[in-house]
């Protein structure tokens, strides 16, 4: 059992409010369901092209150029997958082998990890620490190498709701151009950001070609369900993901593309929208996280908030999340998960709570662990 899935059936037999999970009790716009459906119903139902639909992969340029100015050739320069996920599987075991290094930030998101290991590549990590979570520059220059091949960024940043800005990303373009090492940057969290807008990696000077881009619509559109994702980039990079996603999953769901399509189209303001909702709901678990008596990292996107539990008296956040759930009816993820073992010591005291949840449903979270100081 994973700590997700024991985390989740904590939460189910104390009743418990569960903001481990990491997805949306909200469905996205009825327009692109509506969408989806009349797709089925109009007969979208075989494969699709394995790059994906012509409208999708016009609807991912378009989106690009409209939010960052940068301009992809629909027809080679993106590629449809099942989700990020799978970009992110195509990606690593297209461009990382045996004898390479692939290096991460930690905490990093579990599928890097295990998709490293499955490529048969080395996972180096550089740690990302309280209160900012931001990479030290000595520690990163430190982790390239001669065997460095992919440098992996993600931003914003699961799970500590880190969002990297234009002077360290520009560092890191440089560093992979001094090592020869492609950038895969996993951008799910584009449209979840609370702070200046979003700045993609491959807009940043003497990125571009070098840099896949993974992003999807399960975050931006509270689809998670739909793993509908997209990988852009230079043609020769995009071309060997496509040679491996051909052997993963060939092609991706068909009428939720036809969706995806649509919703990519809508104007500035619903994206803007996404993003003023999100950043309420994150204030209103950050005070009843505060008034718990944690130490509590607001996050500048994503829809994570990271807490510091160290001053509550546990041994760990592992102990505590088990516990949580009984306490004050809250289930949490532990940091630590999304490390190796030296990381997880580094951040054994950390606790991720999602907030991607209904304004009541947080309002009541916050006050049950505001009860959490009185009860330790
Ligand atoms: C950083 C990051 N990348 C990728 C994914 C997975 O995206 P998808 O559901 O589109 O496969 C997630 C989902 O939690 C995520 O947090």
């Amino acid at each position: 059992m994973t700590i997700f899935e024991e985390m989740t059936a904590l939460a189910v037999r104390h009743g418990a409010i569960n903001l481990g999970q990491g997805f949306p009790d909200e469905d996205g716009p009825a327009e692109m369901a509506e969408a989806a459906r009349s797709a089925i119903l109009a007969g979208a139902n075989q494969y699709a092209p394995g790059q994906g639909i012509p409208r999708l992969r016009e609807a991912v340029a378009a989106h690009q150029a409209r939010f960052y100015g940068i301009a992809l050739d629909p027809w080679r320069e993106v590629i449809v997958t099942t989700g990020a996920t799978e970009g992110i599987a195509a990606a690593f075991l297209a461009l990382a082998g045996p004898g390479d290094e692939v290096l991460t930030f930690e905490p990093f998101y579990d599928s890097y990890g295990a998709m490293i290991a499955l490529a048969g590549a080395e996972h180096v990590t550089v740690p990302l620490g309280a209160p900012s979570f931001q990479p030290d520059l000595a520690e990163l220059e430190a982790a390239f190498g001669p065997r460095t091949r992919v440098v992996v960024v993600n931003n914003p940043h699961n799970p500590t709701g880190a969002v990297f800005g234009r002077e360290m990303l520009s560092r890191i373009v440089e560093l992979a151009a001094e090592h020869d090492a492609v950038i895969v940057t996993d951008e799910v969290y584009e449209h979840l950001v609370f702070g200046p807008r979003h700045v993609p990696v491959a807009s940043l000077p003497g990125a571009a070609e070098r840099t896949l881009t993974i992003s999807s619509a399960g975050k931006t559109f509270s689809f998670t369900g739909w793993k509908v994702g997209w990988v852009t980039g230079p043609e020769e990079l995009v071309a060997r993901v496509r040679t491996i996603k051909q052997f993963l999953t060939y092609s991706s769901g068909t009428p939720f593309q036809e969706a995806v399509a649509l919703g990519l189209g809508y104007p500035d303001g619903f994206f803007e929208g996404i993003a003023a909702a999100l950043r309420a709901k994150r204030d209103i678990l950050a005070e009843g996280l505060e008034a718990a008596g944690l130490d509590v990292f607001r996050p500048e996107g994503t829809y994570f908030i990271t807490a510091d539990t160290a001053g509550l008296g546990f041994d760990s956040a592992v102990d505590l999340a088990r516990r949580l759930p009984e306490l004050v009816g809250v289930a949490a993820i532990p940091v630590s998960v999304f490390c190796h073992p030296e990381g997880a010591e580094r951040t054994r005291s950390l606790l991720r709570f999602a907030f991607c949840k209904k304004e009541p449903l947080l309002d009541e979270a916050a006050t049950r662990l505001s009860r959490l100081a009185e009860l330790v």
